[in-house]
């Protein structure tokens, strides 16, 4: 079992807290600033957003109105598939940059691979998207690096062109679609793996092992999957647009589950949540 620590390190050393806020969906401007602060004044001082959730200006108002210093905050964002390429991704990223309106992000991320379903030259377009987070990496403006729904199939051949290999790699990891091998590979190759969407968009809480296991460990649903994501060495980033369920999705760290309970998630079959497994995507 992978040690929990509240905080992680990256392999260049920078420093990201072990749970992250959630964005996606969050995107009518006026609440999605107060959910921000309001999840600032809970405790997350790690926001995750994209390009796509369309709240990037939103997130930076937030911040602000938390009274939170911004550089007690990691801010994450990342790079739609629409603008794959060096020339595009250094376009979205100054697009980013101008929603924000921040010097800086903490960490920027390939928000979905080029497929060979959809690209034959999916791996040269892979490549020219990470030369552009390279020199993004390098101006300074970004302190950590990565990229999000990259299977090792799709890794191993950046790894080929790459200067950097990514910090991150953000997968969607929840009970019924537990991708420990992907995890795995990642912690493996330094790559510190996250979990999107790690509820299962509230829906993995219902069934009858998490509510069991609440019960014998004195916790809620949501906390005994948060900690089982943690426990595999995954960073993850729960939503919630309810201060209490904010507050209590980062009380995770005074408790342990057994190997024998661990397994009992990992080997739940698939809820009514649909995984998106990157190589399928019809649009991407
Ligand atoms: P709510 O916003 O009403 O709290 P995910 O992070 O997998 O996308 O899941 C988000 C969903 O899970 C939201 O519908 C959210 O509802 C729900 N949720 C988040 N935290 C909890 C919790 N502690 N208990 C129950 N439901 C939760």
């Amino acid at each position: 079992m992978t040690e929990v620590k509240e905080r992680v390190t990256l392999k260049n050393g920078v420093e990201i807290p072990a749970i992250g806020y959630g964005t996606w969906l969050v995107n009518d401007a006026e609440s999605a600033a107060a959910t921000v602060a309001e999840a600032i004044k809970a405790g997350y001082r790690h926001i995750d957003t994209a390009a796509y959730y369309g709240n990037e200006a939103s997130v930076a108002e937030g911040i602000r109105k938390s009274g939170v210093k911004r550089e007690d905050i990691f801010v994450t964002s990342k790079v739609w598939y629409t603008h794959r390429g060096y020339e595009k991704t250094w376009e979205a990223f100054e697009a980013t940059m101008k929603e924000f309106s921040f010097s800086y992000l903490d960490l920027y991320l390939v928000h979905w691979p080029a497929v060979p379903k959809n690209y034959d030259n999916w791996k040269e377009i892979n490549a020219e998207t990470w030369r552009a987070m390279e020199e993004i990496y390098r101006s300074g403006r970004v302190r950590a690096i990565g990229v999000s729904n990259f299977l090792p199939h799709h890794l191993e051949p950046l790894f080929e062109t790459a200067d950097i290999i990514p910090m991150v790699n953000q997968i969607e990891f929840r009970p019924g679609y537990a991708q420990i091998d992907c995890a795995k590979w990642c912690a493996d190759h330094d790559i510190v793996p996250e979990a999107w969407r790690p509820l299962g968009a509230g829906e993995a809480l219902k069934g009858e092992v998490l509510t069991s296991l609440a019960k014998k460990y004195g916790k809620s649903a949501a906390q005994i999957c948060i900690r089982w994501v943690l426990q595999h060495g995954l960073l993850p980033l729960p939503k919630s647009a309810n201060p209490e369920r904010m507050r209590e999705n980062l009380r995770v760290f005074d408790f342990e589950l057994s190997a024998e309970d661990m397994q009992k998630i990992d080997t739940l079959p698939p809820d009514d949540t649909t995984a998106i497994p990157p190589d399928q995507l019809v649009e991407n």
